[in-house]
């Protein structure tokens, strides 16, 4: 389901709790305020301050996102607020929805930091649903710390989301972090427990209960199976004491 087709009514009332949300506590990092909008449907406040914490804790070089919105923002302004040079691609495949997003960057002053890549959502054969189609051409500004999926919609409680982890693993870094919005829902679940059939150990991570659910999950680097395991003689020594 498309927000538009919801009644304008209904879009209003969600907006107006949106900002009183925003008036009551807005997200702020060492004093400088994240968001100065909601997107009705995007994130809210809790978790603007889970990505800021992240950003700052993991010093990402460059991030990847699907859906951009008031989380395209904040993740520019915790950027900039920490120093960083942090730079963003985001997917969207609305035109008209990237435009309103990259208004509200220049109007933030952030827009040289995020690149907002259009992509018609397309049926690919072997792919139950459509998803970007020129991910492609995201991918390509790789490699990427921190990988945030809040788009394409997917609200129907299909696995929507599925192909951002396995299209864009090789542009991941080691120790990359996916972070994936909706969490609770059944769709997002289940595109995890996919995740996680495909990608076994090299997947590590859980659910977050921040607002509607945050999957946080990390991708690890490949076991090395043929490799020596050196033990110290202390180790030795102690072991043999027990
Ligand atoms: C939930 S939004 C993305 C939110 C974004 N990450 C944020 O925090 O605001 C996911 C997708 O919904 C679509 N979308 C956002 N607002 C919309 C609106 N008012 N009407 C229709 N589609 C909208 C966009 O295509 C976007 O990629």
């Amino acid at each position: 389901m498309n927000l538009r087709s919801l009644p304008a009514a209904l879009i209003s009332v969600a907006a107006r709790g949106a900002g009183a949300a925003l008036r009551r506590r807005p997200p702020t990092l060492d004093g400088v305020r994240l968001v100065d909008y909601w997107t009705v449907g995007g994130i809210g406040p809790r978790t603007v301050d889970f990505l800021a914490a992240q950003i700052a804790a993991r010093r990402p070089r460059r991030i990847l996102e699907c859906g951009p919105g008031t989380s395209t923002v904040a993740m520019a302004r915790a950027a900039e607020a920490l120093g960083m040079d942090t730079t963003i691609t985001s997917l969207e495949h609305d035109e008209a929805w990237a435009a309103v997003v990259r208004r509200r960057l220049r109007r933030a002053g952030l827009e040289r930091r995020v690149e907002i890549v259009v992509s018609p959502l397309a049926a690919r054969s072997g792919e139950p649903f459509p998803w970007y189609r020129d991910a492609g051409r995201a991918a390509a500004r790789g490699p990427f710390d921190l990988l945030f999926i809040d788009g394409p919609p997917a609200i129907d409680g299909e696995p929507r989301r599925w192909p951002a982890a396995p299209r864009f693993w090789d542009a991941l870094t080691d120790g990359a972090l996916i972070v994936l919005d909706d969490g609770r829902r059944a769709g997002e679940r289940e595109c995890v427990r996919l995740w996680r059939e495909q990608f076994g150990a090299g997947l590590e991570g859980d659910l977050a209960a921040v607002e509607k659910g945050l999957w946080a999950l990390e991708k690890r680097a490949p076991a090395m199976p043929d490799a020596e395991v050196v033990v110290a003689p202390w180790v030795k020594r102690a072991a043999g004491a027990l």
